[in-house]
C-alpha cells in the first residue's frame, strides 16, 4: 500500500457498534417503527448511494454539480478564498473537486461516517491538491464534534451538499444548522444544497429507479443489522416502498414486510404482520423562501441561492448571523 500524503492526516470518532444496536433496538419497539438514515452508510450503503447518484432519475447530484460549475465564480465571491473549507457527509468527489477549484482553500476537513469510503476520497484529493491541508473526519456529524483549528486568520466554511438537510424533520435541521453555525463561528459561511419542491411524479420516479438501486440501497439497512447485530432477519421479507407525501413536503421510504414474520436482535423478537412497515428515511423538499426561513430560524442570514434552469434544485449561500 502507497504512504499517505504528507498533507493527509486522520482522526476516527466513528461512533461504536453498541450505538448502532440501541438505535435499532429503539426504532423498532417503537410505533410506528422507525430507523435513522445516519445507518444507511456503511461501506456497501456508501457504495449503493454512488450508484444512485448515476442514475437516470436521480437528478439531484448532477444538477447541483451543475450549478456549482456554473457558479463558482460568484461563490468563491460569497465563501471567500483561504478558508478552512468543512464538507459534511463528504459525498460525490466531483463535487468538492469543482469547489477546490473554485475556493481554493487553506484546508479542507471532509467529515464522514462511511471511514472506507472517507479515506479513498481524502487520500485522492490530498495527492491532487498537495497545497492544501486536508484532515479527514470519521463521525457522525448529527452529534457534537470538535473541528481541528483553523489555519491562523482562515474563515471557517462548511459546504453541505446533496441536499441531505432533507433527511431531517425542519424543526432537527434548524438545530443541526444551528449547531454548524456555533462550529464555524462569527464569520463562517455554509453552502448548502437543497432539492426544490416539484412535480411529484418526477420526484416519485427518482426514488423508485427502474434498476432496484434505491430498493437495494434500502435493504442494505436490514443486511446490516443481520450481518453486525447478528440479528436474525431476511431483507428479502422485505420491500422498498417511496412515495411523495405532499401535505408533508416529503418523499418517505419504507421497508414493508412482504409476509408475517418475527425478527430477532439481542433475544429480542420483534413480530411484523404483513404490510406493517419500518420507516428508514425522510428526504423533505423545499421551496427557495421556505429554506430561507429555516436558515434564519437557525442563526444564519441568506447571501444568494443558485438554481438550475429547471427549478429542481437550490445551492445557498448563507453568512452566520453575527451577534446584536
Ligand atoms: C443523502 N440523501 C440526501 C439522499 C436523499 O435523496 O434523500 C438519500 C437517498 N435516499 C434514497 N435515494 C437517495
Amino acid at each position: 500500500m502507497k504512504a499517505p500524503p504528507p498533507n493527509l492526516s486522520f482522526d476516527d470518532l466513528h461512533p461504536p457498534v453498541e450505538d448502532f444496536r440501541a438505535a435499532v433496538l429503539d426504532g423498532f419497539a417503537r410505533r410506528p417503527r422507525r430507523l435513522p438514515p445516519v445507518f444507511f452508510y456503511d461501506a456497501r450503503g456508501s457504495a449503493l448511494f454512488e450508484a444512485i447518484t448515476r442514475l437516470a432519475e436521480y437528478y439531484p447530484t448532477r444538477t447541483e454539480i451543475a450549478i456549482l460549475r456554473a457558479h463558482g465564480t460568484a461563490i468563491a465571491r460569497h465563501v471567500g478564498r483561504d478558508t478552512q473549507l468543512v464538507e459534511l457527509g463528504s459525498g460525490s468527489d466531483v463535487k468538492i473537486r469543482v469547489l477546490l477549484e473554485a475556493l481554493r482553500p487553506r484546508a479542507y476537513v471532509p467529515v464522514d461516517i462511511s471511514r472506507e469510503h472517507l479515506l479513498r476520497s481524502a487520500r485522492a484529493i490530498a495527492r491532487d491538491h498537495p497545497d492544501i491541508a486536508v484532515h479527514a473526519l470519521c463521525a457522525d456529524y448529527t452529534r457534537p464534534f470538535a473541528l481541528p483549528a483553523a489555519p491562523p486568520g482562515a474563515r471557517r466554511a462548511a459546504f453541505y451538499p446533496g441536499s441531505s438537510i432533507g433527511n431531517f424533520d425542519p424543526d432537527d435541521a434548524a438545530r443541526l444548522l444551528a449547531r454548524v453555525a456555533a462550529l464555524l463561528g462569527p464569520d463562517g459561511r455554509l453552502l448548502i444544497g437543497v432539492d426544490l419542491k416539484k412535480d411529484p411524479a418526477r420526484l416519485h420516479a427518482a426514488y423508485n429507479d427502474a434498476q432496484g438501486v434505491t430498493a437495494a440501497f434500502n435493504r442494505n439497512l436490514l443486511a446490516r443489522i443481520r450481518d453486525e447485530l447478528g440479528a436474525t432477519l431476511d431483507p428479502d421479507g422485505f420491500r422498498h416502498h417511496a412515495f411523495y407525501n405532499a401535505p408533508a413536503g416529503r418523499i418517505e421510504m419504507h421497508l414493508v414486510a412482504a409476509r408475517a414474520q418475527t425478527v430477532v436482535i439481542n433475544a429480542q423478537r420483534f413480530d411484523f404482520a404483513e404490510g406493517e412497515s419500518l420507516h428508514t428515511e425522510n428526504s423533505y423538499k423545499y421551496d427557495v423562501a421556505e429554506f430561507t426561513a429555516l436558515a434564519r430560524r437557525a442563526g444564519f442570514a441568506p447571501r444568494e441561492v443558485w438554481c438550475d434552469a429547471e427549478r429542481l434544485f437550490s445551492v445557498h449561500c448563507l453568512a452566520v448571523r453575527n451577534p446584536d
